[in-house]
């Protein structure tokens, strides 16, 4: 199975299945003397642990991150790092059923004719929602070493569930507030909203997607490479790696297609005594590389596909329709827990680029 890697400097591997024995990475590329331990990277992942609220799945995880290499005498030694933590609370009889009646909306079908039917299907496998407790862990180093070495700041929160929208807020104000609820909003009216319109779909078997919305502050100018490499190609790559992603827009976005040259284009200016775009429909990304304003980028979930609801699919032993009912504890809503997921891809790429460029030391001092 190929296609597990992320990055060119800040090289990600990612490894494990839902069922199997652990979920993990293989960090390569960061550099020597940044000081790490397990307690900076436990906090994000308690972010994004099952089980953590009713709105959430109920598979109940402790997922304690365990760094099995890279770090010697509490800083990191330039070699790879490897962490992960170990499933526990597996109950992988629920998904016998998905190898006679895939479920419809997820990976279960197709995964069985791209490996003949040698994955492991257990919980989804590799194609999980759990495989991206990784991707929090290495975007924990990640977040740590651009914190340190560039002040950059990677803010993601909860912008709409079921058609539930949080009003615009500062950045101060979704620093503070982002991790207030369950549902990971900052506004707190819409975010009890979006907490009953869950529960209330939870309640009727079914399932609702939403928008993660992730702000970057500080990223340096002209971070990106053209062509194929550009921030916002890569980091729409990265962002479409996450399960149940289906549209990743920055700035202005699709609404750019409504607007004219002379509404959409950021007229460049002086700010703080640096040459910036004074407004930001680009989402701080122009020809690929980052123009010094934040980058904004919102990321559209569907909602989750294994729902309680009775559904129609084929029996693919019997070739037959049949009506299923999807077993299991799933997320009636992926959004909350997506939150600090998306925050660690958006690390996890602006690291890499941040090396790409130069702008970090291959050599930490004191970070
Ligand atoms: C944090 C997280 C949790 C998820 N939990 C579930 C879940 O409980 N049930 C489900 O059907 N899908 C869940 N997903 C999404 C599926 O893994 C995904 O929809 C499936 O692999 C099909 O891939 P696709 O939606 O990207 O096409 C989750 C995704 C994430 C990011």
């Amino acid at each position: 199975m190929s296609g597990n890697i992320l990055g060119k400097r800040f090289v990600v591997v990612s490894f494990g299945e839902s069922h199997g024995r652990c979920v993990g990475v293989v960090v390569d590329g960061c550099p020597a003397g940044l000081k790490l331990s397990e307690e900076d990277i436990q906090p994000l992942l308690d972010l994004r642990r099952p089980g953590q609220s009713i709105v959430t799945t109920q598979r109940r995880e402790e997922d304690r991150v365990e760094i099995l290499s890279g770090v010697f005498n509490g800083y990191t030694t330039g070699a790879p790092i490897a962490m992960l933590i170990w499933n526990k609370d597996i109950i992988s009889k629920d998904y016998d059923k998905v190898l006679e009646t895939p479920r419809p909306g997820h990976a279960d079908y197709v995964a069985r004719l791209k490996y003949g039917g040698y994955n492991d299907h257990r919980g989804g496998g590799r194609f999980s929602g759990r495989i991206t407790a990784g991707y929090v862990m290495a975007g924990a180093v990640a977040l740590k070493l651009l914190r340190e070495t560039l002040n950059v700041e990677v803010l993601a929160y909860t912008k709409r569930i079921a058609g539930i929208e949080a009003k615009p807020l500062p950045a101060e104000t979704v620093r503070e507030r982002r991790w207030s609820n369950e549902v990971r909003c900052p506004d707190q009216e819409a975010a009890e909203a979006m907490k009953r319109a869950i529960l209330e779909a939870r309640a009727s078997g079914d399932s609702v997607g939403g928008v993660v919305e992730c702000i970057a502050l500080n990223v340096p100018p002209a971070l990106g490479e053209p062509v194929f490499d550009s921030l916002d190609s890569d980091l729409s790559k990265a962002l479409f790696s996450i399960p149940a992603v289906k549209g990743v827009e920055f700035g202005a976005g699709f609404k750019a297609a409504e607007l004219r040259g002379s509404e959409h284009n950021d007229p460049l200016g002086i700010n703080g005594g640096n040459v910036r775009p004074l407004t930001n429909n680009a989402g701080g990304i122009v020809g690929g590389l980052s123009t010094g304003r934040e980058i904004v980028v919102k990321v559209a979930f569907k909602p989750a596909a294994s729902i309680s609801k009775p559904q129609h699919t084929l029996n693919i032993k019997k070739g037959v329709m049949e009506e299923v009912v999807v077993t299991g504890r799933h997320d009636p809503c992926v959004v909350p827990r997506a939150v600090p997921v998306v925050e660690a891809v958006v690390g996890i790429v602006l690291a890499d680029h941040a090396l790409r460029a130069g702008l970090i030391h291959p050599v930490l001092r004191g970070a």
